[in-house]
């Protein structure tokens, strides 16, 4: 946990196995904080929905449950990260996921005069993980997340942000790929919380607690890390 004050746009990553809330939050810290958001997740998707040649590339591995190649999930996020919106700060949200993705990232924000300034990892148990998942749901024209029990459209069948009444559930949310995905999480991603202690940048949240406690912690983590 580091105390320094910044000067320099934040970067923040949030850590977490499927299901944590990665996405939930990351929504909300942009809106709190002028942040943005890069999900490799949706930009994987993205370029699924588009049939690009990473896009075919990944399709089959993300529908299986592991994951994309490091080379292939580099480029696009290094793409992202050139874009003029960038500018103000970024939550990254399930990048890296690999030591290789780790390393990488260190040396493309060296490269901006940037660093990471907190790696949050979210806490949480794996069999609450295949429920939340299963239970998930986003508006299709907008994106914005849904749960069938802890999170719903306080008007049934209409989006609270955009009014949208057209919803979607992702291919990758069967519970026997959930398993795969919180295999790959423990074997690959996990070992990063040790990465990000070892240079003091890394905080940890109880993410089995609720939406808003859970957003409520971060908020005071990210706070103290964009003063
Ligand atoms: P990605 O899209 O990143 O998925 P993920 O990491 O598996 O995470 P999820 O999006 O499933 O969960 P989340 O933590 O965002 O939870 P959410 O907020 O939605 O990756 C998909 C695939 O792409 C990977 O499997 C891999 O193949 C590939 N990929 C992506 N990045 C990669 C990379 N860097 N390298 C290689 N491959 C990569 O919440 C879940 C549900 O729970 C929601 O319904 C929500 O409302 C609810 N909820 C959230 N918080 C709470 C709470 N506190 N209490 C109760 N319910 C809650």
């Amino acid at each position: 946990m580091s105390d320094e004050v910044i000067t320099r746009p934040p970067v923040i990553i949030l850590l977490g196995p499927p299901g944590a809330g990665k996405g939930t939050q990351a929504r909300m810290l942009e809106e709190a904080f002028g942040l943005v958001q890069l999900s490799t997740g949706d930009l994987l998707r993205a370029a699924v929905a588009a049939g690009t040649h990473a896009g075919l590339a990944a399709k089959a591995v993300m529908e299986a449950g592991g994951l994309v190649s490091d080379a292939i999930v580099l480029d696009i996020l290094a793409d992202r990260m050139a874009a003029e919106d960038v500018s103000a700060g970024v939550i990254l949200d399930g990048f890296p996921r690999t030591a290789a993705q780790a390393e990488a990232l260190d040396r493309l924000l060296a490269e901006r005069g940037q660093k990471v300034d907190t790696a949050i990892s979210l806490e949480v148990e794996d069999e609450a993980m295949v429920d939340r998942i299963a239970g998930r749901f986003t508006c299709a024209e907008c994106g914005e997340g849904y749960h069938d029990t802890h999170k719903q459209p306080a008007r049934a069948g209409a989006c609270d942000k955009c009014g949208g009444t057209a919803f979607k559930r992702r291919a990758d949310d069967k519970a026997e790929t959930v398993r795969e995905r919180l295999k790959a999480y423990h074997a690959q991603t996990a070992p990063l919380i040790a990465y990000y202690e070892g240079k003091g940048v890394q905080d940890r949240v109880d993410a089995m607690a609720s939406i808003a406690e859970v957003r409520s912690a971060l908020r005071t983590i990210v706070s103290r890390v964009s003063d």
